[in-house]
């Protein structure tokens, strides 16, 4: 942040925030196992909602990236305490973290059902969620820029030039390493033969994209409200949190599924 040029045209939430991630321990890694928000839905993602805090998501291709705000971390410690064991990562070390015994005083009202707020919309897009070797960053270094920053979305390849439903949507991250993108089916189809990683079985995407009006940093549970439903129905899921709204990846097969499920608990809410 420091080394960018201060623009009126960068917008910054103004508070910063720490990123958690949830580390699998001691346990077998199966391929059934579940991925992204599905396995934290229920550990992680509705007790700090059930406290009234605030959380920025991001699912990578390897892992899921869970963002609270700086003053908040004693009571999410505080929150995820009795069912995880906290460390964190001092100078490269990992180390015990103290746990305050601090709660926001917070008690929220036990609900059967969290109802979905925000009005829900399922693009077109197909999407695929990959991975690149790093070392192999040079070789794309333009066609990324190029699909980042000059090209305008894919309507040459989308049949008919007007698919009203096709959102452009490309996610790129580069986290300790490793590297996760995002991307639709026709942006995919530029890169080179067998560069992207995608897990063995290729599946593809649908998307949920969360808000009608820009979602903000401060309302809670909204990760919640989309992730339990579709942890409930074991439906595996990434979620992208983004400046404005929020998105979640379900497998094609589900969408159908995730549409009726989320606007059950929509309806349920008049
Ligand atoms: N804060 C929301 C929650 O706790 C998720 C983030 C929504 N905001 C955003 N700008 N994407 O569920």
């Amino acid at each position: 942040m420091k080394e960018l040029p201060s623009s009126e045209h960068l917008s910054v939430a103004d508070a910063t925030w720490l990123a958690l991630n949830v580390v699998s321990g001691g346990g077998s890694f199966s391929s059934s196992q579940p991925i992204g928000v599905t396995k934290i839905a229920k550990s992680v993602i509705a007790p700090l909602a059930d406290q009234n805090i605030s959380v920025f998501m991001l699912s990578t291709y390897q892992t899921d990236f869970i963002l609270i705000r700086e003053r908040d971390l004693p009571f999410v410690m505080h929150t995820l305490a009795s069912e995880f064991t906290i460390l964190r990562v001092v100078n490269g070390e990992t180390v015990a973290a103290d746990n305050l015994s601090v709660t926001n005083g917070f008690v929220r009202p036990k609900l059967v059902q969290r109802p979905v707020i925000h009005p829900l919309s399922s693009p077109s897009n197909m999407f695929c969620v990959t991975s690149l070797d790093p070392d192999t960053l040079p070789t794309v270094a333009t066609l990324l820029m190029d699909v980042m920053f000059y090209s305008n979305g894919v309507k040459e390849s989308v049949a008919g030039n007007d698919d009203s439903g096709h959102i452009r949507f490309f996610s790129f991250s580069l986290i300790e390493g490793y590297i996760s993108l995002v991307m639709d089916v026709q942006t995919q189809q530029r890169f080179p033969n067998n560069l992207l990683f995608t897990s063995a079985s290729g599946e593809l995407w649908k998307m949920v994209r969360i808000g009608g009006q820009p979602l903000g940093f401060d309302e809670c549970g909204i990760v919640a409200q989309i992730s339990e439903p579709l942890a409930a129905a074991d439906i595996p899921a990434y979620y992208i949190s983004t400046f404005k709204f929020d998105h979640a990846l379900v497998p094609e097969e589900n969408i159908k599924d995730v549409i009726n499920a989320l606007q059950v608990s929509q309806a349920e809410k008049h």
